[in-house]
């Protein structure tokens, strides 16, 4: 090890200069690697495997910060992917905004974790502050629900399935699953989603011990929303085969389409059938922020429960999302005290331990990027970010709309476009790796058999000429492969 490197923090003065050298210096070599405005270097996967594979594992003895950071600028910072740029429009994967980064540096150094209140005091409580604000801003009563910050929006939908889950067993078949495991029916037991409703579904159903069999997937209609006579339909037939529905999930936001399911409708056949109602809200929920688009998610407030993710729309670092619950009862299911931990005398006194409300042990302090990014944007500053990426992804439907060379067969209601070519599937498949090997990134996915290119419009700072720049050269690439 260098004799510069200092091991850790401390109140030293010169330790202190030497850190901030160290973050002068990574700052230095990030900047260098912003070589254009491309997104990505457009080196392909066998080259670059062979010159990260060179970099080498765990030497015998340490080469010191600087020479370390030198290699590191050198091969890894070029190849990373450059999400501010504009020419990043894949996933739902955003670009962040730079209070955020120093949010990072914040977290970081304290190494806060959330399990237990003497382990991150003001963390604690700046947490159940922010989720109690949260639960009001989505229209659920913060006296009654509650939350708790996640890893991202998988584990939110988990943790709600495994709250709908435990809450309907106990109130069907008098069964406690936590300390009992599944019910004897548990073969029986259906969620329901659409069919391009998130795969965490999926994998939630596994991992609970029901498996994909157990996940209804709904049709959808023409603008990619719950069909919900179908749904309707659907548990009228599994309820008369002796099944047990017990969740269903609306999507505010598909992941290709930014549909959002009808709500209302569900809930209607969720009451009727006493049901769990969860918002998977990943997507959408950063249209809260929007004075002009709020409304198109106003149901989600009749949800029972709500997954919020703020490493897409709402731009922070990753990861950062959360679960919300209209019934602070439902979260019960993740208690469990621990002597050396979460005591329950020391909670009886007011040290709160956000252990008993989540799926983790250790955690992340998140809620600070929460915290700072609306501190510092406010309503105001939020909506016009969001505003923006919802009306670049009008703007880029309208013209390819009116373009014969293109087909976009669903409306965007939030900020991510589906379109093709219409000149074929190999077509699009070549034209999205020929954009990539340029440095701009866009995404492709499949819609009834057929293969399409997609956009997802997060970044701010796009602008109308560039997408026309986007457009224009789609069309150029195009006419080399025909
Ligand atoms: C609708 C929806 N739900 C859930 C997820 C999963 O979120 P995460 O990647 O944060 O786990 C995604 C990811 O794109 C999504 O689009």
């Amino acid at each position: 090890m260098s004799a510069t490197d200092p091991v850790l923090l401390s109140d030293s003065k010169e330790i202190q200069e030497r850190f901030s050298r160290m973050i002068r210096e990574t700052l230095s070599a990030i900047f260098n690697s912003f070589s254009d405005d491309s997104a990505f270097s457009g080196i392909g996967p066998y080259e670059l495997r062979e010159k990260i594979g060179a970099l080498g594992f765990l030497p015998e003895q340490g080469k010191g910060f600087e020479k370390v950071l030198e290699e590191t600028e050198k091969e890894i910072l070029p190849h990373l992917l450059r999400t501010w740029s504009t020419k990043y429009m894949p996933h739902l994967h955003s670009p962040v905004l730079t209070e955020t980064i120093c949010s990072e540096l914040i977290i970081a150094c304290f190494n806060d974790s959330m399990d237990s209140w003497d382990q991150g005091p003001a963390a604690t409580e700046l947490e159940e502050s922010m989720i109690h604000g949260l639960l009001a801003l989505y229209g659920f009563d913060p006296e009654k629900g509650d939350g708790c910050i996640t890893s991202g929006g998988s584990q939110s939908n988990i943790s709600a399935i495994i709250a709908a889950r435990d809450w309907y067993c106990a109130r069907k078949f008098n069964w406690d699953v936590k300390m009992n495991g599944l019910p004897p029916e548990y073969t029986k037991l259906r969620i329901y989603t659409s069919e391009i409703s998130h795969f965490s579904m999926d994998k939630a159903s596994h991992i609970l011990g029901m498996g994909y069999q157990a996940v209804r997937k709904i049709p959808v209609d023409s603008k990619c929303r719950i069909d919900v006579k179908a749904f309707a339909k659907m548990l009228e037939e599994d309820v008369a085969a002796g099944l047990y529905p017990y969740c269903a999930v609306a999507t505010f936001g598909t992941t290709d389409f930014g549909s959002i399911d009808d709500a209302v409708g569900m809930r209607e056949l969720c009451d009727r059938y006493g049901m769990h109602l969860h918002a998977d809200a990943a997507y959408g929920s950063g249209l809260i922020m929007s004075r002009q688009f709020r409304d198109r998610i106003k149901a989600i407030s009749i949800c029972d429960s709500i997954t919020v993710d703020f490493h897409k729309m709402f731009l922070l670092p990753i990861s950062c999302s959360a679960i919300l619950v209209k019934d602070r009862k439902l979260l019960e299911c993740f208690e469990l005290h621990a002597d050396y931990l979460n005591r329950e005398e020391d909670e009886e006194d007011g040290y709160i331990n956000l252990v008993g409300k989540s799926m983790q042990t250790t955690r992340r302090f998140d809620a600070l990027k929460v915290f700072m990014a609306f501190q510092t944007r406010g309503v105001d500053g939020y909506g016009k970010i969001i505003d923006t990426a919802v009306g670049n992804a009008m703007y880029f439907y309208k013209r390819i709309s009116e373009d014969p060379a293109f087909m976009a067969p669903v409306e965007p209601e939030l900020s991510s476009v589906v379109f093709a070519l219409k000149s074929g599937d190999e077509v699009n498949k070549k034209v999205r790796r020929l954009l990539l090997s340029e440095g701009t990134v866009i995404g492709q996915t499949v819609m009834d058999g057929r293969v399409m290119l997609k956009f997802t419009l997060l970044n701010p700072n796009l602008e109308h000429t560039q997408i026309d720049a986007i457009i224009k050269r789609i069309k150029e690439l195009e006419s080399s492969l025909l």
